[in-house]
């Protein structure tokens, strides 16, 4: 049986001055992730807010370090993820979490858990064609994948399910790191601080 503390999330949300939330960004690897949910953290930071940013690689690193790239895999990355998000989101914060989550039904089931909590939970789509994420290529993933060297690589030897009806779309390839986070800033903002927060 779920224990509940003494400390509301009404309590929470009036001492942040805002609300919790789950921002969940979904899209290819070199999309812009990672680039909008740091911007986005520092914006929020800068106003304010307990905002906490939740990504892929770093879970990686330790929680979810015994996970591979299968789709029963990402799955449970994900899966952990959402979890994860809403134990924070219950501390009160507004969580920025960032993972390829390529497959519908897993982010189906994130948002499920956030629900559950209670959180508002707002799908974003970093959006940008394989070829421009390609062509990006930081980390030069695609062509180690593209040679064969690294396999189920999402775009290129396994499967991306876009949203069907994301909360924000962002075109990284058309607008610019700040044009896309003043977005994401403005939906979030009428979200978490309204109600008179
Ligand atoms: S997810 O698909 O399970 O959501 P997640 O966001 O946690 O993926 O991790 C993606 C990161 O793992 C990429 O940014 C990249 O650095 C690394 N990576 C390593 N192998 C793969 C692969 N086969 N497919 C996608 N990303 C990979």
């Amino acid at each position: 049986m779920w224990s509940h503390g003494e400390v509301d999330a009404a309590q929470r949300a009036a001492r942040n001055g805002h609300r919790s939330t789950i921002v969940w960004l979904t899209g290819l690897s070199a999309s812009g992730k990672s680039t909008i949910a740091r911007a986005l953290e520092r914006e929020l930071f800068e106003r304010g807010m307990q905002v906490f940013v939740l990504e892929g690689d770093n879970l990686r690193h330790g929680l979810n370090r015994n996970l591979g790239f299968s789709p029963e895999d990402r799955s449970e990355n994900i899966r952990r993820a959402a979890e994860v998000a809403k134990l924070l989101a219950d501390a009160g914060l507004v969580v920025i979490a960032a993972f390829i989550s390529p497959y519908r039904a897993d982010r189906a089931a994130a948002r499920e858990i956030a629900r559950a909590g209670g959180h508002p939970f707002i799908e974003v789509f970093v959006n940008a064609p394989l070829e421009v994420c390609e062509t990006r290529d930081p980390k030069h993933l695609y062509r180690k994948a593209r040679a064969g060297q690294i396999k189920e690589f999402t775009g290129v030897s396994a499967p991306y399910e876009p949203p069907d009806a994301p909360e924000l779309e962002l075109r990284t390839d058309r607008q610019t790191p700040e044009e896309c986070v003043a977005q994401a800033v403005k939906l979030l903002l009428g979200i978490v601080c309204s109600g008179g927060l």
